[in-house]
């Protein structure tokens, strides 16, 4: 009888160690070394390499020129956001990972998925709600689906091949990869190594059958996938849904893609019955402006390869205590803090007795430099409370002397701004080199210094 062998896996990054540590030398945790069960006794074949192909392939090398390539047919989801974020649908065969924080909505949109594909047959396997559950959440997405899904409440990874056999569906949901376990490996569900064995079970089971599966992978309080990183390394494609749970609006977002770009986001809104894409992001962010406050502005800027507008907010008002705050939403606290210095040091601007907030608004993250134009400038209006014009836009990066940087894609940006009918935007003047001014109909300013912003604005 072949021995167990065991090792110490990091429960964080999945570092693997021969003995016991008290800090992983990967991520530098603490105490995440957890003993683990890699091989059982008796030869370690998963069932679906048994029972479904017997013998392992021999695979022979082949010329480039002498493989023929066809272009994969892709499902076509009704779903346009989850398309462009695969790169322009799903892809036959491909093992894809939806990771995020408990809550945001993977469940929600993957059984969205699976109600709204009538002509597939689906299999949503859940280790996490019961049948009832998933029935009721399914009632309020949509009641007269007619889609031909099927839902196994199952995390025996054997049990799940069983019934995949019996049902042979053309889409395979697996809500989440943490609850599964296979008989292979002793160690409890949601360990690194069972959720390293449970996906090359999945991973083979697509390969060799054509079938694309979605997995549903929880993300830890330090952003990364729980369990391991190598899940990552394993799949075709890993997509990362976000956004703040107490704002509507969620972020799909491509992290890896082997079938398309990996810049692409699909945005949408999570309502009482499910999610609802949203096609033109900018018209939502901006439609509760109210145009004569002053502390309000609004950047061009991009998401992935996406344009959109948004609303940049600041409240600057007079301390109260010996230490002003500095507060940022959306915004990297250090990135604001050096545009205060900015503004203090180059223009004289008196803000270090000053409290300064600053919200980006729709609960988003934003990490474009081309916004601090725009932080800038909310930051200043609400200084002098005066309020900026409700018709420009403004789009550049700002270094630290007060000079206006130039940005990428500024084509795309102007662009949006002008289709959703801004006057004016505000541009670097190294941005416009060989741009075709006239194609748009917004006036485009192209400065150098934030100077001479600020003469024609206040
Ligand atoms: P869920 O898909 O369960 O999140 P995850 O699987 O990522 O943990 O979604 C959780 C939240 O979504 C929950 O707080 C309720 C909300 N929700 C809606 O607002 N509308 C809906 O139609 C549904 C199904 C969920
Ligand atoms: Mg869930």
């Amino acid at each position: 009888m072949a021995k167990t062998r065991r090792t110490y896996f990091c429960q964080n990054c999945g570092f693997e160690s021969a003995k016991w540590l008290g800090k992983c030398p990967s991520c530098s945790q603490w105490n995440t070394f957890i003993e683990e069960v890699v091989e059982k006794g008796g030869t370690k074949v998963p069932d679906w390499r048994t029972e479904k192909s017997g013998t392992l392939r021999a695979s022979k090398a082949a010329a480039i020129h002498s493989i023929v390539y066809k272009e994969e047919l892709r499902i076509e989801t009704p779903d346009q956001e989850l398309n462009r974020v695969l790169g322009g649908g799903i892809v036959p065969g491909s093992l894809v990972l939806i990771g995020g924080e408990p809550g945001i909505g993977k469940s929600t949109l993957m059984l969205q998925l699976a109600l709204t594909l009538p002509k597939l047959k689906v299999l949503y396997v859940s280790g996490e709600e019961s049948e009832q559950q998933i029935k009721m959440r399914a009632e309020r997405i949509d009641q007269s689906s007619k889609a031909s899904c099927y839902i196994l409440t199952e995390t025996a990874t054997k049990n799940i091949f069983k019934q995949i056999e019996q049902i042979a569906p053309e889409l395979v949901i697996i809500d989440s990869i943490q609850t599964l376990h296979s008989a292979h490996i002793d160690s409890s569900p949601g360990s690194v190594s069972q959720v390293r064995e449970c996906t090359a079970e999945l991973l083979r089971y697509a390969k060799e059958s054509g079938t694309p599966v979605f997995i549903i992978g929880h993300i830890t309080k330090e952003g990364s996938i729980a369990g391991p990183k190598v899940l990552e390394h394993m799949v075709d494609t890993v997509l990362q849904f976000e956004g703040d749970r107490h704002h509507v609006y969620r972020i799909l977002r491509a992290v890896k893609n082997r079938f398309g770009s990996s810049s692409e986001l699909g945005i949408y809104e999570m309502q009482g019955a499910g999610l609802r894409e949203v096609s033109n992001p900018s018209e939502i962010l901006l439609s509760q402006r109210e145009s004569s406050l002053s502390g309000i502005a609004i950047a061009a800027m991009l998401e992935g390869v996406r344009p959109m507008l948004i609303e940049v907010q600041a409240l600057v008002s007079t301390s109260a205590y010996g230490t002003p705050q500095r507060s940022t939403t959306g915004f990297e606290a250090k990135r604001m803090n050096m545009l205060l210095a900015v503004l203090e040091k180059r223009f004289g601007f008196r803000l270090s007795i000053q409290d300064v907030f600053l919200n980006i608004a729709g609960g988003l993250r934003v990490e474009d430099p081309a916004i601090d134009l725009a932080v800038l400038m909310a930051i200043i209006s609400s200084q002098q409370d005066i309020p900026l014009p409700s018709t420009v836009v403004f789009a550049g990066e700002v270094g630290l002397s007060g000079e206006i940087r130039a940005i990428n894609r500024i084509e795309q940006r102007i662009a949006e701004a002008d289709k959703l009918g801004f006057e004016t935007i505000y541009v670097s003047k190294y941005n416009i080199k060989g741009l075709d001014l006239n194609r748009f109909k917004i006036k485009i300013v192209a400065l150098s210094k934030v100077e001479e912003l600020f003469q024609q604005l206040f």
